[in-house]
């Protein structure tokens, strides 16, 4: 990645013209959308196949030390939330093809003033399974939507154009063999901000540690949905839970914030435990539930300016998450509504 060679800590470098690829990427997802969902109900232009829609808390620590006490974090409090869980790939696949998978945190109840919508009372948290995201920058990802990574089928010339952009990209290649993974449960995995956030004047990343160990297995002749199966089982039967951790940049280089490409790793930034989020025994089978899910828009830009996204790969995500949800709302007929608890 070009850039400027003396990097500062907590510090962005905007490349210019930004907002243009934004919009090019909005246009883009919109084309390769209404490509996908000729008829019936539109869905999500990535992260698309949503395996289930639950309830959760965020509760903030009792007794933070004074540094970890920003934003949402100020006051021990509980925040009552909805998650949803996807799959990233744009292709609803059954479960048991490699892929990444998506988390949604949305949470409710939230005072004050959020970036992207004044009076909304939410907050949103994204997470996906790798630590990484999949380019080091939006001009990559864009190059490879360009190329038709993202379109329905890939024809000959998408697949030549996608073979030149992984060639010329072989970080884009490893990282994306190495975060494609089948998994037994949504629940016994790590979960990673990927990309960092502002935590009051410092960078952060955030993680989700599981409370439960990988012990559920890939079932045999795996179901296409396995993963919602096995989900409304596990949450039948127990509560669940994970850590939630936050990550500060110590040093611009070993932890940058403008390449998504590079994992802050923890032997040069340890993580520190500031909150849990728990996922209640209840009952999510319901096919309204899982509607409500679909229906839900999460942005990481709907936050406390204190948490405020950073580095390329997030700052377009805001017009193009904005976007793809009035899109999709609109396809269907239904409101953009922000859930109350
Ligand atoms: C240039 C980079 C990215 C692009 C173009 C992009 C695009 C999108 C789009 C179009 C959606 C659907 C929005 C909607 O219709 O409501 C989405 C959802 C999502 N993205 Fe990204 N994304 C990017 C980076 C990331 C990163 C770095 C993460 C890491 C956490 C992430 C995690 C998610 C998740 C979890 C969802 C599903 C949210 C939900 O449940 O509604 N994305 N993304």
């Amino acid at each position: 990645m070009s850039g400027p060679k003396e990097l500062a800590l907590n510090t962005e470098y905007p490349a210019p013209n930004e907002d243009e690829l934004a919009h090019k990427l909005v246009q883009l997802l919109r084309g390769t959308v209404e490509q996908r969902f000729l008829l019936g109900m539109t869905y999500r232009g990535v992260n698309t196949k949503s395996h289930a829609a639950v309830r959760a808390n965020l509760i903030v620590d009792p007794d933070l030390p004074e540094r970890f006490r920003v934003g949402l974090f100020k006051t021990p409090r509980t925040y009552p939330a909805w998650i949803r869980f996807s799959s990233t790939l744009p292709t609803p696949l059954p479960d048991n093809d490699r892929d990444l998978r998506g988390m949604g945190i949305k949470l409710m109840d939230v005072d004050g003033v959020t970036l992207l919508d004044g009076d909304s009372h939410t907050h949103d948290l994204t997470f996906i399974t790798p630590d990484t995201f999949l380019t080091s920058t939006p001009q990559d990802f864009l190059a490879f939507a360009e190329a038709g990574g993202l379109n329905a089928k890939w024809s000959i010339l998408d697949l030549s154009r996608i073979l030149i952009f992984t060639l010329t990209h072989p970080g884009f290649l490893i990282n994306l063999l190495k975060s494609q993974k089948t998994i037994g449960s949504l629940i016994e995995v790590p979960w990673y901000s990927s990309t960092p956030y502002l935590f009051g004047d410092r960078a952060v990343k955030y993680s989700l540690r599981p409370w439960l160990l990988p012990t559920t297995p890939i079932p045999h002749r795996p179901p296409n949905n396995y993963l919602r199966e096995g989900l409304v089982r596990q949450l039948q039967e127990a509560e669940a839970g994970f850590d939630f951790r936050i990550q500060f940049q110590l040093d611009p280089y070993k932890q940058p914030i403008e390449d998504a490409l590079v994992p802050w790793r923890e032997q040069d930034s340890p993580w520190h435990k500031i909150a849990t989020v728990v996922l209640p025994k209840q009952e999510i089978n319901s096919p309204e539930q899982y509607m409500f899910g679909e229906n839900l828009s999460m942005n990481p830009w709907r936050c406390y300016p204190e948490h405020r996204p950073l580095g390329g790969v997030n700052r377009v995500r805001r017009i193009i998450y904005y976007e793809g949800s009035k899109f999709r709302h609109q396809r269907n007929a239904v409101p953009v509504v922000e859930p109350k608890p």
